[in-house]
């Protein structure tokens, strides 16, 4: 069985992918297809696939990671793209998680002005959140996603059956998003995330398909980002400041884990406010504990973290704009701290929160 979603110019489809992909490609019979894997994807997921793809496919492998995610991959990809004799009529398929979904649509957003793409993503990150929306770009200059454009797939095919093989740490950082979501707007997807225990086994596709509905939601009201696009946001103005400043030591975190400590300290700048009561404060704080061992940051990285927030060009003067929730289901976006405070939300994070 596959759940259907549909957004504005393309469909989502949920379950096991083999069926309706098999069914898609037929419109592209007479046509060149790509596939672009990382090397993890093309070990663990290609062979779901393999059978039901034509026989003369061009196979691109790029290294994993998102150090890969670059000008010098495009241009490997592009190069293969042309030596392939790959038309404007032609398919891109990009399987794997947000790096490959991100720089395989952008690569064939931009080859020859545009040929079809679609999605088929294989790490919860990319179910999500990565693969539906159209953001797509390569991080440029050391600057995350400063080269892209928007740019809707033909198709997702969301098949949690990936999921078996990715590693739990990132299994858990996606479930960041799912978190997220559910928070700022589906309160009976929270109710029902609570009991989730992530070291355990979970029937994804219900979850994946209720979080999908909220991104799908927002990003049809708002696809360019001008307004409750920034909803998705929560969590993400201190996690990515976290996220960036931890790039720097050794045991720096993912995404999600990041995410989660931005969602905790922008749960309580909203419980401060007044926007969350204490009892919904709590329990977000309890459950997002309990899922990611959440650990105090480095009282040195506090610093290094207020200059990056004040350095961050989309925050003018001492002010830091966030989206917050509250009550659960609900978010307010454009939300303002000065730099003071969110430097002590840290330190309470750190010394009060934690305990
Ligand atoms: N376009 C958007 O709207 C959007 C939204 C969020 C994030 N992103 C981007 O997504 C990227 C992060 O995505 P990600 O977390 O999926 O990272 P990723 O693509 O780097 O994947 C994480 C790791 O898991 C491996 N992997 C993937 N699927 C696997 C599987 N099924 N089994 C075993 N290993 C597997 C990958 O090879 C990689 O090593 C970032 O570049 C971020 O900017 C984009
Ligand atoms: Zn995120």
């Amino acid at each position: 069985m596959t759940e259907l979603l549909s957004l504005a110019n393309y469909d989502v489809f949920v379950g096991n992918c083999t069926e309706s992909l098999s069914l898609f490609l037929s419109n592209y019979s007479h046509r060149k297809v790509v596939i672009l894997t990382d090397e993890n994807t093309q070990t663990f997921c290609f062979d779901r696939i393999r059978h039901i793809l034509p026989t003369n496919i061009l196979e691109i492998s790029i290294p994993a990671g998102e150090v890969h995610k670059d000008l010098i991959t495009c241009q490997f990809i592009w190069e293969k793209l042309l030596k392939f004799g790959v038309n404007r009529n032609d398919l891109m398929i990009n399987l794997g998680g947000g790096v490959v979904g991100d720089m395989g649509g952008f690569c064939a957003s931009t080859y020859k002005r545009g040929i079809d793409f679609i999605q088929i993503p294989t790490t919860l990150l990319s179910m999500v959140d990565a693969s539906i929306g159209g953001k797509l770009g390569i991080d440029f200059n050391g600057v995350k996603n400063s080269i892209g454009v928007f740019k809707d797939p033909k198709a997702v095919f969301v098949d949690p059956f990936f999921l078996n093989t990715l590693p739990k740490r990132e299994l858990r950082s996606g479930f960041a998003e799912i978190i997220k979501h559910a928070l700022i707007s589906d309160k009976f997807l929270w109710q029902q995330i609570i009991n989730i225990n992530i070291h355990t086994e979970i029937n994804w596709t219900p979850i994946i398909v209720d979080s999908l509905k909220v991104k799908q939601k927002i990003v049809t009201d708002d696809p360019f980002e001008k307004s409750i696009r920034k909803a998705l946001n929560f969590g993400h103005t201190i996690g990515h400041g976290i996220e960036g400043v931890m790039l720097l030591k050794e045991n720096s975190l993912l995404h999600g884990e990041a995410v989660a400590i931005g969602m905790v300290i922008e749960s309580w700048l909203s419980f401060h406010k007044g926007f969350l009561s204490e009892e919904e404060f709590i329990s977000i704080l309890l459950f997002l504990k309990r899922t990611f061992d959440l650990q105090p940051i480095n009282e040195e990285l506090i610093d290094d973290f207020i200059l990056l927030m004040k350095n961050d060009k989309k925050n003018e003067s001492d002010e830091i704009h966030f989206a917050v929730v509250g009550p659960i289901g609900k978010v307010h976006i454009d939300f303002v701290r000065d730099v003071p405070f969110v430097k002590k939300a840290l330190e309470i994070y750190n010394h009060n929160l934690l305990q």
